[in-house]
């Protein structure tokens, strides 16, 4: 599908804007794949270690969180621009796995379908056990199947890659994200970032031929 964009957004471009604003100027139905990495705000209270390392605590502490109300802010505008049977890649903590998410989809098309755990390839930090993983949870929109729309039956469901470190705090694996995209889009297709940190999602899509319309609220 192609659409026209306001002036304001371009594709493949490092956009700096509000995600929700963002969103806001998207067409309905303009893409079949989005990604959403909330800053969670919960986490930054949890993960107040003291022993963090003063550098990534900073780094942490200097990005704009995300409250729950935001959240699912974010989560409803993605589900009035992804396309029927279109999927919403959604990272998850621990924390916030265990606790329940399914309030933020209320009142959307969304459903669970799947999910995949990354492991870091190295150990955090923990007050109990130490963290290592992070976790991606598959949310399809109706009509919700996986024959003709899930092409790819190759990706484990436990994902090993290592982060380059220093480039962002939260930074996401490139190969995953480019493997899960190439499995749920066709090349030429649009992938959403609307809080794209890094941008490795960006880099994904030039990876697999798909365009990116994405940005963060940080330069
Ligand atoms: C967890 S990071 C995303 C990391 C990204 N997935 C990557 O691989 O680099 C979340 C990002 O959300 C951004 N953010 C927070 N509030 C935002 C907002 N209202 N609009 C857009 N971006 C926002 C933060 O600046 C931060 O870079």
């Amino acid at each position: 599908m192609s659409f026209t964009l306001p002036t304001n957004l371009q594709f493949d471009t490092r956009l700096k804007m509000d995600g929700l604003d963002f969103l806001a100027q998207l067409p309905d139905e303009a893409a079949p794949v989005a990604f959403l990495d909330p800053q969670y705000r919960g986490v930054l209270d949890k993960l107040a270690y003291g022993n963090e390392g003063v550098n990534r605590g900073r780094q942490r502490a200097a990005l704009q969180q995300m409250d729950e109300a935001t959240i699912a802010a974010f989560i409803e505008g993605i589900d009035r621009v992804l396309r029927a049977s279109g999927h919403l890649f959604l990272w998850l903590d621990k924390f916030h796995l265990c606790s329940g998410f399914a309030p933020w989809l209320a009142g959307t098309q969304l459903t669970v379908v799947d999910m995949v755990t990354w492991d870091k390839g190295r150990m955090g930090m923990g007050y109990r056990t130490r963290r290592q993983g992070e976790h991606l949870v598959v949310l399809q929109k109706e009509q919700r199947r996986a024959r003709g729309v899930w092409t790819a039956h190759d990706i484990p469901d436990v994902w090993r890659e290592r982060v380059e470190r220093g480039l962002h705090a939260h930074r996401k694996p490139l190969e995953l994200q480019g493997r899960l995209i190439a499995a749920v889009s066709e090349p030429g297709d649009v992938v959403i970032d609307p809080a794209a940190g890094s941008f490795s999602v960006l880099e994904a899509c030039q990876q697999q031929g798909r365009r990116f319309l994405g940005c963060d609220i940080e330069g």
